[in-house]
């Protein structure tokens, strides 16, 4: 099959077997890319028109209790300073992002075991509270179901959690023994059958990845129909293992970003900070390959150097404020126009 075959049968099937997935994902890159791109566009449009929707982000710890091997935050790093902010500092922030415009807000932390489900869901409660039209979206990866019904029950509408590898060898390469594959994967489900929307996602290019592993990940995709779906190219963080591993590659992301837009065509696919690290306009080109969805820091500016994934990242001196001109530009240099509404999954937005 030619080239143009593969991205009209990805169009209209939205699936392709796994010797034809392996095809795309190892294609070389420029005519496949331009197709693939050009039907993501298409696909993109259909649901979300021009649109892009902006979630403000709140890194609310970055103290972890796992030991995730790529992860700059990880326990075992002693080379950095950890924090916590308060429940007067989360608010703050949620208002300050509310007063910008953004209708949702995302919580993202390490697994601080201080924020207990019931100490997270009153966060929640008071944000929803005074902000009644807000989404928030949790990312503060496993726990247990009752943790995850208390948070809900409290007004948590989305979580993201990363499956990271859809390959349990792969899955076991990048974590340590005490983190369970089948624990991750079940988690994605329970969130799923409370009733929350659910992001998962995975790094491209990190450690070990093989091509057969990017398969299983669309074949996953396919299945479980996530909302939502993040994923970014891997980049190196000097304290830990994977430190002299290379960056994923940005190309590749953009490709896996088009087949995820044909697969799921109305998911929530964000254009990730760490697609915009690696390339100053990775997060146009998100956009350009099928993204719909930025989101900018607005954790306090004092503890934005300090929710280092990974080395080099972007947007971690600028205000809220400044971080919303500069997407809007960003977004309309590449046609597109930001929509500060919640942005929920078309399945699940009131019309
Ligand atoms: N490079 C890129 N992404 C990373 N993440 C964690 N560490 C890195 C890294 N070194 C991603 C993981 C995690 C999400 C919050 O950030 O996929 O789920
Ligand atoms: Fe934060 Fe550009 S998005 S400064």
């Amino acid at each position: 099959m030619s080239y143009k075959d593969i991205a009209d049968k990805l169009a209209t099937d939205r699936n392709l077997s796994d010797e034809e997935f392996l095809e795309v994902i190892c294609a070389p890159f420029g005519e496949i890319d331009e197709l693939l791109a050009e039907r993501a566009r298409e696909v993109r449009e259909k649901y979300y028109g021009k649109d892009v929707y902006l979630r403000g982000l709140v890194e609310f710890s970055n103290i972890c209790r796992n030991n995730c091997y790529y992860c700059g935050i990880r326990r075992d790093n002693k080379n950095f300073d950890r924090y916590r902010l308060t429940k007067e500092q989360i608010l703050s922030c949620a208002d300050t992002g509310y007063e910008l415009g953004f209708r949702t807000i995302v919580l993202q932390g390490g697994e601080d075991r201080h924020f207990t489900a019931e100490i997270m869901a009153d966060i929640i409660s008071a944000i929803k509270e005074k902000h009644s039209d807000c989404a928030v979206t949790l990312s503060i990866g496993e726990m247990e179901r009752e943790e995850y019904e208390i948070m809900f029950r409290a007004g948590a509408d989305r979580y993201l959690l990363r499956h990271e590898t859809a390959d349990k060898e792969h899955y076991e390469k990048l974590h340590p023994a005490g983190m369970s594959f089948e624990h991750r994967m079940n988690c994605l489900k329970v969130l799923k059958e409370i009733g929350y929307q659910v992001g998962c996602g995975m790094m491209i290019g990190s450690p070990y990845q093989e091509p057969r592993h990017l398969v299983k990940d669309l074949r996953f995709l396919i299945d479980f129909k996530p909302e939502m779906v993040g994923i970014g190219p891997f980049i190196p963080h000097h304290d830990t293992r994977f430190a002299n591993f290379e960056a994923g590659s940005v190309p590749l992301t953009l490709r896996l970003l088009s087949v995820i837009r044909l697969i799921l065509p109305d998911v929530l696919l964000p254009a990730t900070t760490a697609l915009g690290t690696v390339d100053p306009k990775g997060r146009e080109k998100g956009l350009l390959a099928g993204a719909n969805v930025i989101m900018p820091n607005l954790s306090p500016t004092d503890v934005r150097n300090k929710y280092l994934l990974y080395d080099n990242k972007i947007c971690t001196g600028e205000e809220a404020a400044e971080c919303i001109r500069c997407m809007e530009r960003r977004v309309e240099s590449v046609g597109y126009k930001v929509a500060m509404t919640r942005g929920d999954h078309v399945k699940y937005s009131v019309k």
